[in-house]
Parts: structure tokens; C-alpha cells; sequence
């Protein structure tokens, strides 16, 4: 019988029977040799924890601060694109799912649902993420929308001016199969279609010029809070601080672009020790336990962002798939806390690392 809270290795087995070839090939995909997708997991599983015990954990409440809203713990769902490849309710499934679970959900620029349809099913905060595409028009007309719509927050990913070499995807990442079709970049003037020369790295949805002065221009036209994600270097986060970024995502794209970056968990102390507490910072990559994400905690991070393992509760069973993995990260968590003698988020510091 399946437990009712199944680990994520349930999910991950659940979703390789139902995912298409095309899905399985698309979330699991890595540049290179996927060393960097490979460390971001394992490089949590080589950090120890110092418990504290004799500590009255009767109460244990794992919820967060984040740019002025609480909530009801530091789990939210990373950006990814294409639900529908995993589901045929797609990004609908998954934002009734986070909101189920209680997790903010973050909508990619390569949704395959209108922006409008995921605000209508959200029953939570969400963000959107622009992957900023070179026509200024269209990239202003996308923002309007998202912010029309009630995003709380745009997330812009600077890690990708160009796409990576991606062993095992075999897929253009834009030919969609019949049916499906981009809820957003489906209006991208210059069309969506790769170029023909397959030595030409560019792609028509991706702004290989954007500077920090843009992104300055980007975060004082809006009103609303804007994260910049991808950051690993301390320098790149204080660019990010200069150019009146409200958050930090320490991400490397799950090892999706570039291999042998660092693991994220890795890079996490440089970007926190040099924002210094002046906006928050969150990160993503290989999070994959309760255990995990108190790490993350403990080095500094103010939320973790989770990429594949939805994706997986997805495939597997819809919007209750994304509910069960995000809820059992949660109850983990809950537990690491109470047996590392902490009752709060705000309690989770580096003391809880065995050093
Ligand atoms: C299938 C897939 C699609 C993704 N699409 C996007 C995207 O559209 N925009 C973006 O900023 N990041 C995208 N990412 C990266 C995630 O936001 C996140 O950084 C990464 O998945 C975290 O690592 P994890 O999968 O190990 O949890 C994608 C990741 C995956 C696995």
C-alpha cells in the first residue's frame, strides 16, 4: 500500500513509468556530463548535523518571513517550464497543488498555460520568472501582464544568456508536440523556431545582452519586488544588491547549462556573507529532503526553491502528486527541526552544523 506522505524516490519511480520519453528526457536532462546536477544533491548529503537535545520541541513552527509575507515554511516551487509534458492540467495542476501544500509557486516563462489561467487557479502568492527576451515590447507587455495578474514578485534568471549544452534532452526545448503550445512566448515576434545553423549558440527567447545597468532599469520601472536568479559568485550578488534587486536565488540552473559549476549549497555562505543580510537570499538545486532544506537554513538561506521532485509528484498524480512531495518535505523538516533541538526558522543557525 502506498504510504500517505511516500518518499520522493516513490515519485521519481511513479513518474518514469507515466512521463513520456520526451518529459522523462526534459526534467532529467544536465549539461555536460551532469557533474553539477550530480553535487548539488550529493554535497548536502556530506554536511552533519549537531543536534541539540534536552530542548522542549512541543512546538515546532517551520514558517518564514519572505518580502513581507509569512509563510507557512520555507519551501517554494522553482520555475520550470512545459507542465504539460508531465500533465495534461500542467501548470494549473501544479499551482492548485502548491497552494494545497501551502508553497509559493513560481511561473516560468516557458509555461505551456496562460499566465492569466495559472492566476485564476492560484490559491496562493506566486512570482513570476522572465527569462528576459531581447524585444523590449515584449518583455514589457509580459511584465504587465504577470503584475495585471497579481504576481507578488518577477524573478529574472540572469544564468541564462544562452542555452546550455544539454547531454541526454534531445529536444530543442520549443517544438512542442501537437496540441501544446507556450502560454506566454507563443506572442515572441520573432517566433520561437531554433536556427537552422546548429552552430549559432543564440536563441531568438534569450537576451544575451542583458547587463546590470538593464536590470537596474528593470527593478526601478517596477513597482514590484524583483529577484535576480543565478547568482553563485559574492561579487555577482552585490551587483545584484547595487542594482536594487529585492532577493537573491543562489541557483546554477539545477546543472542544466553550464557543468562543473559548484554545487549550490557550495556557493550559498559566499552570496549570504556578502549580501550580509540586506535582502533575503534563496537557493535551489539537488534539495531533495526535509534534512536539506535545514542546511540550507543553517547556511544562511531564507527559503530553498525545489525543481525536479514536483515535477515528479506532476508526473506521477497531478496537482495532489505536487501536494504529497511538497508536504513531505515540509513534515521532514518539521522533524530535523525537533530533533536538532530548534523550534523556529528564525532558531536555525549554523550551531545545528557539525563543524
Ligand atoms: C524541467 C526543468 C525546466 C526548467 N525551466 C526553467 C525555466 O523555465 N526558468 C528558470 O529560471 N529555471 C528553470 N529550471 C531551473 C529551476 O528553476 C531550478 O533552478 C532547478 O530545477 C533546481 O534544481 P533541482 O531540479 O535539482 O531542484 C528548470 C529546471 C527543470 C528541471
Amino acid at each position: 500500500m502506498t504510504p500517505a506522505l511516500p518518499p520522493l524516490e516513490h515519485y521519481a519511480a511513479l513518474a518514469a513509468e507515466r512521463m513520456t520519453d520526451l518529459a522523462s528526457r526534459y526534467a532529467a536532462s544536465a549539461a555536460g556530463s551532469g557533474h553539477t546536477a550530480r553535487w548539488n544533491e550529493e554535497r548536502y548529503q556530506e554536511i552533519r548535523l549537531a543536534p541539540r537535545v534536552g530542548v522542549d520541541v512541543t512546538s515546532v513552527d517551520p514558517s518564514v518571513r519572505l518580502l513581507g509575507r509569512r509563510l507557512p515554511h520555507p519551501v517554494l516551487l522553482a520555475p520550470t517550464g512545459c507542465h504539460r509534458l508531465f500533465h495534461p492540467e500542467g501548470e494549473l495542476a501544479s499551482v492548485r497543488g502548491a497552494g494545497e501544500a501551502g508553497a509559493l509557486f513560481v511561473v516560468s516563462s516557458y509555461t505551456t498555460t496562460p499566465t492569466a489561467d495559472i492566476a485564476a487557479a492560484a490559491r496562493g502568492p506566486w512570482w513570476f520568472q522572465l527569462n528576459p527576451a531581447p524585444d523590449a515590447g515584449f518583455v514589457a507587455n509580459v511584465l504587465d501582464e504577470a503584475v495585471a495578474r497579481g504576481a507578488e514578485a518577477l524573478v529574472v534568471t540572469l544564468d541564462t544568456p544562452v542555452a546550455g549544452m544539454r547531454s541526454g534532452q534531445g529536444w530543442d526545448g520549443v517544438s512542442l508536440p501537437d496540441g501544446l503550445e507556450f502560454g506566454v512566448l507563443r506572442d515572441l515576434p520573432a517566433g520561437l523556431a531554433p536556427p537552422a545553423d546548429p552552430e549559432v549558440i543564440h536563441r531568438s527567447a534569450l537576451d544575451a545582452g542583458l547587463t546590470w545597468d538593464r536590470l537596474a532599469g528593470l527593478c526601478a520601472e517596477r513597482e514590484l519586488p524583483v529577484l535576480v536568479k543565478g547568482v553563485l559568485r559574492g561579487d555577482d550578488a552585490e551587483r545584484a544588491v547595487a542594482a536594487g534587486a529585492a532577493g537573491i536565488i543562489v541557483s546554477n540552473h539545477g546543472g542544466r547549462n553550464l557543468d562543473t559549476l559548484p554545487a549550490t549549497v557550495d556557493a550559498l555562505p559566499r552570496v549570504v556573507e556578502r549580501v550580509a543580510g540586506r535582502v533575503p537570499v534563496l537557493v535551489d538545486g539537488g534539495v531533495r529532503s526535509g534534512g536539506d532544506v535545514l542546511k540550507a537554513l543553517a547556511l544562511g538561506a531564507n527559503a530553498v526553491l525545489l525543481g525536479r521532485p514536483y515535477l515528479w509528484g506532476l508526473a506521477a498524480e497531478g496537482a495532489e502528486g505536487v501536494r504529497r512531495v511538497v508536504t513531505r518535505l515540509r513534515v521532514e523538516l518539521e522533524m530535523a527541526m525537533a530533533l536538532c533541538g530548534v523550534r523556529t526558522t528564525d532558531e536555525i543557525t549554523d550551531d545545528v552544523l557539525w563543524t
